[in-house]
């Protein structure tokens, strides 16, 4: 546990403030803990919010990285990127679909995404296409994205939004069938399997496949955003897997490079043709680098079985902070999958974020009142026991101040 609370570091009066930062900075990292620069050690529970799926300075990435830089770290899309069809058949053949685009973000991929279910829609006839997305979703900040948001916050200040967005509530099978009733323009559905900014609100498997069913009477391609979900967290390759379902269009980011920017809209067979040469690009997608990172990833997870260990080390995280936490009556539930997982309090906690800092923990709190805990999935069964150990006593303390 580090003695002090975190030192203010230098103000950065050049950088942006778009970020509410907490007063540290890391200098370097080893496994699931990393070290500020004031030399305080903390355990990463938060996993620069859910991309380090290696953890940091791994063993095999860290090499594989070096080779790749000393060799070409980018060419632009002008020309055949072997590394881009490598790791394209693999996430074809981890997810059963058939083609993927690549970029570099999360919200370049659901962007993608979208323009893939607006181009289905005009290809079909439908003039002016319309997207099911959900409350509480989470897909990004730019303009199409926020306006795919369910979050009113993110969204002020930035309209006028895009339009053809028709937003439904998560897991009512019945309003997604309303919907389609309502609004015959509508092309595709955009969920995240389990929303992540939203409050980690999973998408329940009789949910799923009711969407999937819905999707396919109605011709609608069914577009999961598995960015914060996806790349092993939950236990599976991608999280929809628990329901034996495939969608159409999926687009990943986040644990996809082990931290080296990676985005890609991995695309089944309705979807994979839809975009054609001089419909989307990115500079940046792709690249040498990024595409080695991801090949490395993967390669390391089935290596080190990590998807087995999201799964038993998480549940074994979840049962320890289900045991710590009991007869705590601000704990409103503990919820998720693998190494997702929320717990949720009565009121909200953003404070918990600072406390845990100054005992050792880095964790994030989001849509107010859940606590988020999205570490590397190398997290091993004795990190587990710490980060309960360091968190439920802070989360007890919290919860019987008065208050403020
Ligand atoms: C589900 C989901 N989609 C999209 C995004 C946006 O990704 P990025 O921040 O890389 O643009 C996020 C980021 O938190 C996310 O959780």
């Amino acid at each position: 546990m580090n003695a002090a609370a975190p030192a203010a570091v230098t103000l950065e009066p050049h950088v942006m403030a778009t970020y509410a930062r907490l007063p540290l900075a890391l200098s370097h990292g080893r496994g699931c803990w990393v070290w500020d620069t004031e030399g305080r050690k903390y355990l990463d529970a938060l996993g620069g919010i859910a991309v380090n799926t290696l953890g940091h300075a791994h063993g095999r990435l860290v090499p594989a990285l070096q080779d790749q830089v000393a060799r070409l770290i980018h060419t632009s899309n002008y020309y055949h990127v072997p590394l881009q069809e490598q790791l394209a058949s693999k996430l074809c053949e981890l997810s059963g679909l058939a083609k993927v685009f690549f970029c570099s973000t999360g919200l370049e991929a659901n962007e993608a995404a979208i323009k893939i279910a607006r181009k289905f829609g005009h290809d079909k006839g439908v003039e002016r296409p319309e997207i099911i997305v959900c409350e509480k979703a989470f897909h990004g900040r730019s303009l199409a994205t926020l306006s795919a948001t369910g979050n009113p916050k993110i969204q002020a200040g930035f309209g006028p939004l895009v339009e053809g967005f028709v937003r439904v509530p998560l897991n009512d099978a019945g309003a997604l069938a309303d919907a389609g009733r309502t609004h015959p323009n509508v092309t595709a559905l955009f969920l995240e399997v389990i929303q992540g900014e939203g409050g980690i609100n999973p998408a329940t498997i009789d949910y799923l496949r009711a969407a999937r069913r819905i999707c396919d009477e109605n011709d609608w391609l069914l577009m999961l955003d598995e960015v914060q979900c996806g790349m092993g967290r939950t236990g599976k390759w991608f999280a929809h897997q628990w329901a034996g379902i495939r969608p159409d269009v999926m687009p990943l980011a986040k644990g996809l490079g082990s931290g080296v920017p990676v985005g890609a809209v991995v695309c089944g067979p309705r979807a994979a043709d839809v975009l054609g040469p001089g419909n989307h690009g990115t500079t940046f997608g792709g690249n040498p680098l990024a595409m080695r990172a991801g090949v490395e990833t993967i390669r390391i997870m089935e290596e080190d079985g990590l998807l087995d260990n999201a799964a038993i080390v998480g549940a074994a995280l979840r049962a320890g902070l289900a045991q710590a936490l009991a007869g705590e009556a601000g704990v409103v539930e503990i919820r998720g999958q693998g190494l997702m997982l929320g717990v949720e309090l009565a009121r909200p906690c953003g404070d918990l974020v600072k406390r845990a800092a100054a005992a050792g923990l880095l964790i994030s709190v989001t849509a107010e009142q859940v606590i988020r805990l999205v570490p590397p999935l190398i997290l091993s069964a004795d990190e587990a026991a710490q980060i309960v150990a360091i968190l439920a006593p802070l989360v007890r303390t919290f919860l019987n101040e008065p208050r403020p």
